[in-house]
């Protein structure tokens, strides 16, 4: 429970359905899918096994596989604090919206209300704008909750998953129903799944359609390797990796229901055709969305309220699930008390969150979200695959999970495992960064390209640094 947990999250309401709408609409599911089986599944179980086998988190899982690749572990974990960093920004604003939807303040004119007034951004992407502070006390709060929730330990996760996973899972049905009964859904769905084939030649999208995997099933980040460190001996594994990753792909695609039904009723209430309605990107949720929702003839507040209630219940656990990630390998690696060290990682969540927070943030969030899921983690996710299935052996891997499982795994594991996703993953990654140098990254300057870079690689360093940091037991 609590790795669907991590697992979905805004990836599946906010991002899925934006990506796929970017990278051809109905086509990506194709991808999608592909990337789901190919090496989603392959890395869950084997995550899912490394962490069952040595019980222990990422860095120190890596370590007693090899200790020359342990820093692979530590860039997993340091990569999903960057990712903590900025979507808890994002769950601040739901929070803010959450609030907004009472009054459905936004109105009319949602996108101006969006940047002008919530944001306060200007048009630079240097660090101007004026800052809201209501965002900065929703930050507080999301972090606040964040410790509260991680600080007594894995018991209460427990608690909170039994609430937070089921709960969105019912709003977003209501919200899918309400949505397919207005006027207009069916153009809003024929868009979300009419084709555009010809984007599948496009390496960007088979890129993008990995990166998606590879954040919204929360792998290469230490994340599933540090639950199933918590598993009882003998847990079944490939049972739990299916069920993860098809209720994962799941409640992506029955979100993309309900976003685009509404988006369809828009576009039949104002006219507009569904290109201009739906090219909304990160501001779908709070532009677009919005927007829609204050037009519904019925409880418009109700189901403003209802959205950004079930993206807040799924998004908290998939941000303290990186919190843990961290806070056990460094109780691991040096021995540090769990709660002090939760404490560490929350502050510095939060202060680094505020860089975020004034008005030229949300091009930062974009930029940042497109650079270490398409390259960090992707990368990252290469080398697991690599030193799985080379150095631990990707069909001792197997037998161990398959002593363990119900449903056996055959020898296409290894192979996906060894050969294809690392294929995969190279070629597009190559292809992908020569589209980037010939074509950039939207309408973005490359100093900032170059920066989001240097974000990566201080990650990166930091991690080789980590590893070479004494162990506990050394000292
Ligand atoms: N899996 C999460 C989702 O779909 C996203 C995610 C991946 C994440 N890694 C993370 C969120 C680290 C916070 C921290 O929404």
């Amino acid at each position: 429970m609590a790795a669907i947990g991590s697992a979905v999250g805004l990836g599946n309401i906010w991002r899925f359905p934006y990506v796929a709408y970017k990278n051809g609409g109905g086509a990506f599911l194709i991808p999608y899918f592909v990337a789901l089986f190919t090496v989603g599944i392959p890395l869950l179980i084997a995550e899912y096994s490394v962490g069952s086998m040595f019980r222990k988190s990422a860095p120190m899982a890596m370590r007693s596989i090899h200790r020359k690749v342990e820093w692979v572990g530590w860039w997993g974990v340091f990569s999903a604090f960057l990712i903590a960093i900025y979507y808890s920004v994002l769950m601040a604003w739901c929070l803010c919206y959450l609030f907004h939807s009472f009054g459905l303040v936004w109105q009319p004119d949602a996108s101006s209300f969006f940047f002008n007034d919530f944001l306060k951004a200007g048009t630079s992407l240097s660090l101007g704008g004026g800052i809201n502070m209501q965002i900065v006390f929703a930050l507080l709060a999301i972090w606040t909750s964040i410790y509260l929730i991680l600080y007594k330990g894995v018991k209460s996760i427990g608690k909170v998953v039994a609430i937070t996973v089921p709960l969105p899972t019912i709003l977003l049905l209501i919200l899918t129903v309400r949505g397919l009964t207005l006027p207009g859904a069916s153009m809003g769905l024929e868009f979300y799944l009419a084709p555009d084939f010809s984007k599948l030649s496009m390496p960007s999208v088979w890129l993008a359609a990995y990166a998606q995997i590879f954040f919204s099933l929360s792998l290469a980040q230490g994340i599933m390797i540090v639950y199933a460190s918590f598993l009882k001996k003998g847990s079944d594994i490939n049972n739990n990796a299916f069920i993860t990753a098809l209720a994962d792909g799941g409640t992506a695609f029955l979100a993309g229901f309900a976003v685009f039904a509404v988006l369809g009723y828009l576009a039949y209430q104002t006219g507009m055709p569904m290109e201009e309605v739906a090219g909304g990107g990160i501001g779908l949720a709070f532009i677009t969305y919005p927007t829609a929702i204050a037009k519904m003839p019925i409880l418009a507040s109700f189901f403003g309220v209802i959205f950004f209630m079930a993206l807040l219940t799924f998004g908290i656990d998939s941000a303290f699930s990186m919190v843990e990630a961290i806070t056990n390998g460094m109780k691991d690696k040096f021995g540090v008390s769990r709660e002090k060290i939760t404490l560490i990682i929350c502050i510095m969540g939060f202060l680094l969150g505020l860089l975020l927070v004034p008005g030229s943030g949300i091009h930062w969030i974009e930029i940042m979200d497109h650079f270490v899921s398409n390259f960090a983690l992707v990368f990252i996710g290469l080398l697991e695959c690599l030193v799985f299935g080379y150095v631990l052996g990707g069909e001792r891997i197997r037998k161990y999970a398959n002593d363990v499982s119900d449903i056996r795994v055959g020898r296409w594991f290894s192979i996906m495992l060894k050969l294809f996703a690392p294929i995969v993953l190279i070629s597009i990654a190559a292809a992908s960064l020569v589209e980037l140098m010939v074509n950039g990254y939207g309408n973005y300057p490359s100093w900032s390209i170059l920066l989001a870079g240097m974000i990566v690689a201080a990650s990166f360093i930091t991690a080789i640094v980590f590893a070479r940091l004494k162990c506990r037991e050394e000292q």
